[in-house]
């Protein structure tokens, strides 16, 4: 959940003046990048450098990443006629420089550690090729659900067909588990998740599920969807902080692994605030089995890296205490 690299120096440095989408397209500086910090810290994952718009980029979406406002879209998604011409992907082609990335990357890293691949799930795609760029309340997107429903729908299953194989093709580059991004259907009732995002959602973990790799579904603003996403065929359920993680693990329940769910946000504090609440997010894991700390959401740019490292040896230490315990 580094979202991202930006706070490295060394990103920063290897980056340059170039855009994200110029260094995607080179695979070679991508998987340094990717590797960068895991260079610094004893992580257990690294995550491959890419951005959940890259899939659309590679069906011929004209989109920027620009710098500190996110992706924007030239020609944002109104009606039909622009769904239509959503097709479907073919990675070896349409993204080959990604695939290359993955498989530089599982090349170079230790084998005790995973690479995970990722996609941005349909409704936050969705809302970024509707709205055109990032959104408080996600007003047209909601006005497409709710004033043309079919249009919505095709939309959401272009997506969701787009996922899958985009997906599928990082897993056969040498992904060992796969994470899908829905960052922002948080905005959601309950009951419109169940009806116009999770059908989506959960359609791509079940085409995956033949892959055999462990799929981790991350949302935000997500604690009153719990209970329907431990059903959508994730093996893994991303928490955010404003649920305590064993509320949201009682209610997932213990048959599946939960990921989170430290605030990005506490990493602003000193170090005493920092491990004090990292120190509660362990309590409520308590040791069982299935806990992957992360943080809540990504980190902020202004993110001290030297704080980042101390969180990750603390929490290192813990869990080898906590393996000791358990072997005496
Ligand atoms: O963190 C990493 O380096 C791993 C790769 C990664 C990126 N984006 C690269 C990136 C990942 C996992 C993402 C996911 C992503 N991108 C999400 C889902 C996760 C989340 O945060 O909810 C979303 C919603 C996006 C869209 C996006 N791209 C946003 C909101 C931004 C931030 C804009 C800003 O600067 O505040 C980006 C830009 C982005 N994507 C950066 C990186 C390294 C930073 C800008 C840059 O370096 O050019």
């Amino acid at each position: 959940m580094r979202q991202a690299g930006r706070v490295l120096p060394e990103y920063r440095a290897k980056k340059g003046k170039m855009s994200l989408l110029e260094v995607s397209a080179r695979p070679e500086l991508c998987a340094e990048i990717t590797l960068q910090p895991l260079r610094r810290m004893p992580l257990d994952a690294a995550i491959i450098y890419a951005d959940i718009m890259t899939p659309l980029v590679g069906v011929g979406v004209e989109l920027d990443i620009v710098e500190a406002v996110g992706p924007v879209i030239a020609q944002p998604v109104r009606g039909a006629a622009d769904v239509a011409r959503l097709r479907p992907i073919e990675p070896e082609a349409d993204v080959p420089y990604l695939l290359e990335t993955l498989r530089l990357v599982r090349r170079e890293l230790d084998p005790a550690k995973a690479l995970i691949g990722f996609a941005g799930a349909p409704f936050t795609l969705a809302s970024y090729l509707i709205e055109g760029r990032g959104s408080r309340n996600f007003l047209l997107t909601k006005a497409m659900m709710y004033e043309a429903p079919d249009v919505w729908h095709a939309l959401m299953g272009r997506l969701a067909d787009i996922v899958t194989e985009y997906l599928r093709a990082q897993a056969a580059a040498g992904a060992d588990l796969l994470q899908l991004f829905d960052s922002w259907v948080g905005c959601l009732s309950p009951a419109d998740f169940r009806e116009y995002a999770a059908p989506y959602s959960a359609r791509i973990f079940h085409a995956l599920r033949d892959v055999g790799v462990p799929l981790i579904h991350f949302g935000t603003n997500t604690a009153t969807f719990l209970d329907q996403m431990k059903d959508h065929g994730a093996d893994v359920i991303g928490v955010d902080w404003r649920i305590a993680l064993d509320d949201a693990w009682r209610i997932i329940g213990h048959d599946k692994a939960v990921q989170g769910n430290l605030d990005p946000a506490v990493l602003l504090g000193p170090w005493p605030v920092i491990e004090a609440h990292a120190r509660d997010v362990l309590q409520r894991a308590a040791g069982r089995p299935g806990h992957i700390f992360n943080l809540g959401h990504g980190l902020h740019p202004s993110t001290d890296v030297q704080k980042v490292e101390r969180l990750v040896e603390y929490v290192r230490e813990d869990s080898e205490r906590r393996a000791m315990s358990r072997e005496s």
